[in-house]
């Protein structure tokens, strides 16, 4: 018996990083994944099966949620994963960077959740996940745009948790916001800053993707079954 046998998951930016742990965790205990991502999957795992998509695409998100109710039936999870940076100091951030992330980090939550989130009502069932940060939670220098959208997701996820079981349906919303994990989003990061991070945190070290996919496969699962509106900080005890 898998913790989510017979479950259906969504997950965008499936193809590597935070979310290819994700997708793992989840068919591991039983789901069927889709791993949506701009990127082909970078690995095979049985039961992840990938989709391209890009989050920001209105048309394509909605071409994506017709092919998965055709051949699925259902989606009982969703997370929201599919995210970048463009940073910069807030004096030098050009209309690009500040857009480009809040169309992906911000709105691409928002267009695949206004049609995955009702279908879940509908349906009676569903868990959602949001992937934030701890930026989104303390803010940090030179990523005003990004922070904007983290923090951003953890106001939809409150929003959307009381929204979605309004009329009773068993729909859970939660966030979740790691600190810093060994994943490519790191890559622009020089190794004197991201050991300087290390630093910070109590543990005195960076994350790895695992220990992100551990608290989603919780949140997704039942054993969370009386989670919902919240903001779990995955951050080794980091401050900001
Ligand atoms: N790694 C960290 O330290 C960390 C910390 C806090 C939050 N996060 C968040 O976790 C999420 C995953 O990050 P990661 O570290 O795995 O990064 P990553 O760069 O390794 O992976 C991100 C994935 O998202 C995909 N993607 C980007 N734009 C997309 C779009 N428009 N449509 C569909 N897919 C798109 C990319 O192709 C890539 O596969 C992001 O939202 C990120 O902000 C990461």
């Amino acid at each position: 018996m898998g913790k989510l046998d017979h479950k259906v998951a969504v997950v965008t930016g499936g193809a590597k990083g935070l979310g290819q742990a994700m997708a793992v965790a989840f068919a591991k205990e039983g789901a069927t994944v889709i791993a949506a991502d701009m990127g082909e999957l970078t690995y095979t795992e049985k039961n992840v099966f990938g989709y391209n998509l890009n989050v920001t695409d209105v048309a394509g998100v909605q071409a994506f949620y017709d092919a998965v109710i055709a051949k699925y039936g259902k989606v009982d999870i969703l997370v929201n994963n599919a995210g970048i940076t463009k940073d910069s100091m807030t004096r030098k951030m050009t209309d690009e960077q500040w857009d480009a992330v809040i169309n992906v980090n911000l709105k691409g939550v928002f267009n695949m959740t206004r049609l995955f989130g009702p279908l879940m009502e509908v349906n009676g069932y569903g868990s959602i996940i949001n992937i934030s940060s701890v930026v989104g939670v303390f803010g940090n220098i030179g990523q005003a745009n990004y922070a904007a959208t983290k923090a951003g997701v953890i106001g939809l996820t409150m929003t959307w948790a009381k929204e979605f079981a309004r009329k009773g349906a068993n729909v859970r919303v939660n966030a979740i916001a790691p600190g810093y994990i060994m994943t490519d989003i790191l890559k622009t990061i020089p190794q004197e800053l991201l050991d300087e991070f290390a630093k910070l945190t109590m543990l005195k070290r960076l994350g790895q993707p695992e220990e992100i996919a551990s608290v989603a496969l919780f949140l997704a699962s039942d054993d969370a079954s009386y989670i919902t509106g919240q903001t779990i900080n995955a951050n080794g005890g980091m401050r900001l």
